[in-house]
């Protein structure tokens, strides 16, 4: 647990650390599919899906707007540092879209503890579909799909092509079994108890979704930390999109 939270700690004060990773080529895919216990994504499945340059995830709130995590950022105001690279499963691929962040607002209050949301403004609008997010709680629960570049297992290597994996609903009961400290307000928990399928380092602010009643993708949760990756009952730990949203939607109309 403590471990954990240095992890976090490191990924919030230098995101640097973590863009220190390289993206290597996925010669050991067959071994170790990428998120942890996932497969390969198809070409256009998650056309929301965007990387970060400093080696997170995130999701097109707009087309002009990514969602990610707010330990994946350090602060907010004006910021060209970061590269969005989206429209692409393979970062490595020619018809990648990159474009550069022009501001970053990380969640008022976030002190390392829940809140674990932030925008990017880009500087120019990419043409694909976004992700809309759940404005309450009625899609916490059921199957939900995760989706990332990060490590394919713990201490592993950040990924060339997208990975996906679906993960159960874990209550903050049962979640704060593993977790005392977990904000349920804030924070959503998905995992099997057996792990073996779970986000890892490197896919943190990354959408975590579903389908909603209308089969439309929803979002419900933001990648945000876990007691290393996919072990027995140490479920996966994700901001609670619906109880942010609100926040999400005036703090976005503000960039
Ligand atoms: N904090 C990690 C990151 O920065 C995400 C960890 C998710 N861990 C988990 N067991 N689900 O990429």
């Amino acid at each position: 647990m403590k471990l954990l939270r240095t992890l976090k700690r490191v990924a919030a004060a230098g995101a640097v650390i973590l863009a220190a990773v390289s993206l290597q080529p996925t010669t050991a895919f067959a071994a170790a599919p990428p998120v942890v216990g996932g497969t390969r994504a198809a070409q256009g499945e998650f056309p929301f899906m965007v990387r970060l340059s400093m080696g997170c995830g995130g999701s097109l709130l707009t087309q002009q707007i990514v969602l990610t995590a707010a330990h994946c950022v350090s602060g907010s105001g004006n910021n060209t540092s970061i590269t969005a690279t989206a429209g692409v499963v393979d970062l490595q691929s020619a018809s990648a879209i990159r474009v550069r962040s022009t501001k970053v607002l990380q969640a008022p209050g976030y002190n390392g503890t829940g809140k674990d949301w932030a925008l990017i403004k880009l500087a120019q609008p990419i043409n694909l579909p976004t992700l809309k997010i759940a404005e309450d709680a009625s899609y916490d629960n059921g199957d939900f799909q995760i989706a990332g570049w990060g490590a394919a297992r713990e201490g592993g290597a950040q990924q060339r092509y997208l990975l996906k994996a679906t993960v159960p609903f874990v209550s903050d009961a049962d979640c704060q079994r593993a977790y005392p400290e977990l904000v349920g307000e804030e924070e959503i928990c998905a995992g099997l108890p057996r792990g073996g399928v779970d986000t890892c380092q490197g896919d943190s602010g990354g959408p975590m979704f579903r389908r909603d009643n209308a089969g439309q993708w929803i979002q419900v949760g933001i990648v945000s930390w876990g007691y290393g990756c996919a072990r027995p009952n140490y479920p996966g730990v994700y901001a609670e999109v619906s109880h942010f949203a609100a926040e999400i939607k005036a703090s976005a109309a503000t960039l």
